[in-house]
């Protein structure tokens, strides 16, 4: 596969900011977008010039390839306010290597870190203004890649389009940390061993959607996702990986190659695992998660994710049979996993593991 980059990118500014016409008080989740977006094309076999463009609109056409097949892979992430010189991006080379080992599932040409991170930091520099400032708020960043070839036949595209968009997002716990409740599906799975699970494509989520309609006409907020095969191994939630604290010991259901590999839970299990806790990585059964529950021992369920962090689950339910955790507020742990988390995210707690990329304003 032929990854030549352009080491340089193309800067064209926006002649006049929207943030105006923004209220950064008031944000609803991907509505808007700042002034500026990364664009690169590939074709010929190779990425192309590399391009940093006011935001706007893309033009297609009917016969574009991706509308019919979805070739497409995406990522998500965070920029985080520190001071007036610095934004840290969170993660972002492990953000990449997830972007690339999609790109290698849904056969579309991977792309190299070094343009990845600049065309960050330069997006970042040009719109900073946007990034919101206050505590629980963040700049999400949208990486994707899709194919656009005009060309209506069910194969692999010969070219893409590559973009990076950013959206400023209000705090996910404003009004206080609000317990989510889950059910399982009797009906659908997410995912097949061999599919495309852990690829972070659009399909997963478009095949989520009826099911989590289900879910919530029923009146819960999430679908539990249980494996294809057994229809009893827990794999993860909408947009969260999930983990059990049974006793002291932090279980989280295994990488199957079904389930999307977080990077909000890689953060906690390596917390975790830094605060001594004993953490399992293993195959876990709802059978296991109603027993313990029923025995005492479960004391907190949480999922992880970029969007929330972490975010507490209150209630259970399976086959019928209901099991409620914790007492409608965040469990001790999940609390510590998130000050800690978003502490170092925003530069206020001292960074050991290396997770966070600053950009300076103004080198
Ligand atoms: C299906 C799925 N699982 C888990 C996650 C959590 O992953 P991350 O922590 O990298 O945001 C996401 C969100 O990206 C997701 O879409």
């Amino acid at each position: 596969m032929n990854t030549t980059m352009a080491s340089i990118i193309k800067v064209d500014k926006a002649a006049t900011s929207r943030i105006q016409e923004v209220d950064m008080n008031n944000l609803d989740f991907g509505r808007c977008f700042t002034d500026h977006m990364f664009e690169m094309q590939y074709e010929s076999n190779a990425w192309k010039t590399a391009h940093v463009k006011p935001f706007g609109p893309i033009q297609i056409t009917p016969a574009l390839n991706v509308l019919h097949y979805g070739q497409a892979v995406f990522e998500g992430m965070k920029a985080f306010y520190v001071d007036e010189h610095h934004i840290n991006l969170f993660r972002p080379d492990v953000h990449h290597a997830r972007f690339n080992r999609s790109c290698r599932r849904m056969c579309i040409p991977e792309t190299s870190y070094e343009v990845f991170i600049e065309a960050l930091e330069t997006l970042i520099r040009l719109d900073a203004a946007w990034v919101p400032q206050k505590r629980g708020t963040a700049l999400y960043i949208r990486p994707f890649i899709f194919a656009n070839e005009d060309y209506l036949a069910a194969r692999v595209s010969s070219t893409y389009a590559y973009h990076i968009i950013m959206s400023p997002v209000g705090a996910y716990y404003a009004e206080g940390f609000n317990p989510v409740s889950l059910t399982t599906s009797p009906d659908f799975v997410r995912a097949v061993p061999g599919g495309t699970g852990e690829a972070k494509t659009a399909g997963n989520y478009a095949a989520s959607f009826l099911p989590a309609q289900q879910a919530q006409q029923d009146g819960f907020t999430q679908v539990l996702w249980l494996d294809a095969i057994e229809h009893k191994y827990i794999e993860e939630v909408g947009t969260m990986n999930i983990h059990f604290l049974i006793d002291d010991t932090l279980v989280t259901p295994s990488l199957s190659g079904s389930v999307l590999s977080g990077i909000t839970r890689d953060s906690v299990i390596q917390l975790a695992k830094q605060w001594e806790y004993e953490v399992q990585e293993r195959r876990v059964s709802i059978d296991e998660i109603m027993q313990a529950s029923a025995d005492g021992r479960l004391k907190e369920v949480f999922g992880s994710g970029t969007a929330a962090v972490i975010s507490p689950v209150g209630l259970i339910a399976h086959k019928g049979q209901e099991i409620q955790i914790g007492n409608g507020k965040i469990g001790p742990l999940a609390e510590r996993l998130y000050d800690t988390i978003t502490g170092i995210q925003y530069g206020q707690i001292e960074d050991r593991f290396g997770w966070t990329h600053p950009v300076t304003l103004h080198p």
